[in-house]
């Protein structure tokens, strides 16, 4: 699936701007900074088709990306701190929501927690409206090259009690490097698999 094209689609603002719901959808989300553009990339093999930045709040949009015309790649802006004006982030926070609770083609969401910290308290946010919408979504260890084996080990034990409180939650949890390229393989299995 993914040795084939990728492009960028579009950068959507709002709910109207959405592309048409023809084909199945993936989207990519967690707090700000913790590497889902740079997540998409890897996936990709694109080094740079998703902007990547050190700076929280660099993704704005909802961006799109076509693979083959099979799927939809859906990079989000991040929940949580951003910099950025106040009512610019909240403008995004409620357009992130319209569009994970109203997305008919929305098949899974990877929830993606920084491997050091584990699910915080905005992660269970977007998980608790995910279940009330009925999105599948999967949780995606982050940065596993940034952190010790011991404290990984504890990140994965918080996420996984949060993920007991939530019934869309897919149980298996997804361990990824994005700079190493640990677990790659195996997201990209995982999404090739969803139809
Ligand atoms: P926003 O768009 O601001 O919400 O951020 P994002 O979630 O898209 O994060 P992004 O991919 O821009 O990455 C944020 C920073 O983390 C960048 O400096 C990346 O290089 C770095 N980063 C992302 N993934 C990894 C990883 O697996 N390992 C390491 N060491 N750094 C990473
Ligand atoms: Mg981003």
């Amino acid at each position: 699936l993914f040795a084939g094209e990728v492009e960028f689609l579009k950068g959507v603002v709002a709910m109207d701007g959405l592309p048409p719901s023809d084909r199945i959808e993936v989207c990519f989300a967690g707090r700000s900074n913790v590497g889902k553009s740079s997540l998409i990339n890897a996936v990709t093999g694109r080094k740079a088709i998703a902007r990547a930045s050190n700076t929280p709040g660099r993704t704005q949009e909802i961006n799109f990306f076509t693979v083959q015309d099979a799927l939809y790649l859906v990079d989000l802006p991040g929940y949580g701190f951003a910099n950025a004006p106040l009512p610019v982030v909240e403008k995004w926070q409620r357009l992130l929501k319209s569009y994970l609770s109203g997305r008919p083609t929305l098949r899974r969401v990877f929830v993606l927690i920084d491997a050091r910290h584990g699910a915080k308290a905005v992660d269970e946010e977007i998980m608790s409206l995910l279940d009330r919408s009925a999105v599948t979504f999967q949780c995606v260890m982050t940065k596993t090259d940034k952190v010790k084996a011991s404290d990984l080990e504890k990140s994965l034990a918080t996420t996984r009690a949060a993920l007991t409180r939530h019934p869309a939650a897919f149980p298996e949890i997804v361990l990824t490097s994005s700079e190493k390229g640990d677990g790659i393989s195996t997201l990209r299995a995982i999404i090739a698999s969803i139809d």
